[in-house]
């Protein structure tokens, strides 16, 4: 992975764009894409995936701008979508209906129908009740839909390897043992079509592992199903891919697509898909925002920014940490700061006790790998704008989304 941002005559750059200038222009806080460092993913994930003639439906819920959209169109990968909302975005973006998964534990009966009228590729069923939803619509609409089953495939390890423990916890997947029923409703309807199965283990996994023995059952289930009668000639593998956010654990495409081409290639008439989203867009991103206070206190001063969890939810979510520096690159000497946004709630803190060269207040910083599940987690609480995205294209950028205001936002609430 090349650097998405570096140093060029002490300015923080993104491709030949300095950070500085894009800010003095906008404003801050922004968001900012590098456009040559998504389509190097894109291309090592394709490359990566072809010798599993692997299609790629790019997970739309870890950004779903429009000009990145577009990108994943252009390249010629299919969607994964969690809403009608993403659907109408990746329909508008120009990615062909029949590349469309649509994946989710709550899909409504609307976002169903929706999604039976684009015509979409294959739904990933998650429960009973879905199923029967689905079926009426068809049956109501006399369309027919392609279906796979998400299952839990419980890779925290199990005795049987049709009862899983694993899934009693979780929203995701049929437990398996309402898998063999499911299946039998799906093969015996008319408007139903019965691809195959689904699976999607996590997010941000660094290590080959989970991968491995998920595929090592379900080979096994899969030969077993098939040999009951079950034409399974789809999997979908899911996303889960983890980068780097500076501690050096992550899971590169090759390693992956090596682990799953082991297990799979023993596995006659099986068309694989995966669900990237984070792999994809999370290391070309940044949040730009500028250090409106610093507050000195005991036992360590505060770096108090503009830029808070309304707009970068995953540290406070998630205690995710994002590696941050300043935009301007000087001599100062190191110190150890605490890192917060400018919310009230204690949990807005991007750092804890870091160490970075001294920030004076005035200061802009970048908080880096924020590409994915970024700019589509911002919301507006305190009444806070929705803050710009920005794409780097050598040495353009341009707006890719315009703040949303917290006027505009407030108009919507004021009578005619
Ligand atoms: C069903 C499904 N597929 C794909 C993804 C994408 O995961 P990631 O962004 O970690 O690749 C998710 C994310 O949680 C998901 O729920």
């Amino acid at each position: 992975m090349n650097q998405v941002v570096r140093y060029k005559d002490n300015q923080l750059h993104m491709e030949s764009v300095a950070l500085d200038s894009v800010a003095e222009a906008i404003g801050t806080p922004f968001y900012c894409y590098s456009k040559a460092t998504i389509e190097q993913q894109i291309a090592a994930c394709k490359d990566a995936f072809s010798r599993l003639n692997a299609t790629i439906h790019y997970a739309v819920k870890a950004n779903s701008n429009l000009t990145i959209l577009r990108m994943m169109a252009k390249a010629g990968l299919g969607a994964d979508v969690v809403s009608v909302g993403e659907l109408e975005r990746v329909l508008v973006a120009g990615i062909p209906a029949e590349k469309v998964i649509f994946s989710g534990v709550g899909k409504r009966q609307d976002e169903l129908l929706a999604a039976l009228e684009a015509g979409i590729g294959q739904f990933n069923l998650e429960s009973l009740p879905e199923l029967e939803a689905l079926r009426a619509l068809c049956q109501r609409t006399g369309k027919v839909a392609a279906v796979s089953v998400r299952i839990n495939p419980d890779v925290d390890g199990s005795t049987h390897r049709h009862i899983t423990t694993g899934v009693k916890g979780s929203k995701f997947g049929v437990p398996m043992e309402q898998l063999d029923q499911i299946l039998g409703i799906i093969t015996e309807s008319d408007s139903l079509q019965l691809r195959g199965l689904a699976v999607h283990i996590g997010s941000q996994i660094v290590t080959p592992e989970p991968y491995r023995k998920v595929c090592e059952r379900l080979c096994d289930w899969i030969t077993d199903l098939r040999s009951r009668g079950f034409p399974i000639e789809h999997l979908d593998l899911g996303g889960g891919f983890g980068i780097d956010y500076g501690d050096g654990h992550f899971l590169d495409f090759e390693t992956v697509a090596s682990v799953m081409y082991e297990h799979l290639q023993k596995m006659d008439h099986l068309n694989i898909a995966i669900e990237p989203g984070r792999s994809l867009v999370g290391e070309a991103g940044v949040l730009v925002s500028e250090v409106i206070y610093r507050k000195e206190a005991e036992p360590l001063p505060f770096l108090i920014l503009d830029a808070g969890m309304n707009d970068l939810m995953r540290p406070a979510l998630y205690q995710a940490a994002h590696p941050m520096q300043p935009l301007r690159d000087g001599d100062q000497a190191q110190e150890v700061v605490n890192v917060v946004g400018p919310i009230c709630e204690s949990t807005d803190f991007f750092h804890k006790a870091i160490t970075l060269p001294k920030i004076e207040q005035g200061e802009r910083v970048a908080l880096l790998k924020a590409g994915a599940y970024g700019a589509v987690m911002a919301s507006i609480y305190n009444s806070r704008d929705i803050i710009p995205e920005v794409m780097v294209d050598g040495d353009q950028h341009a707006m890719i989304r315009r703040r949303i205001t917290s006027k505009a936002l407030l108009a919507l609430e004021l009578s005619e």
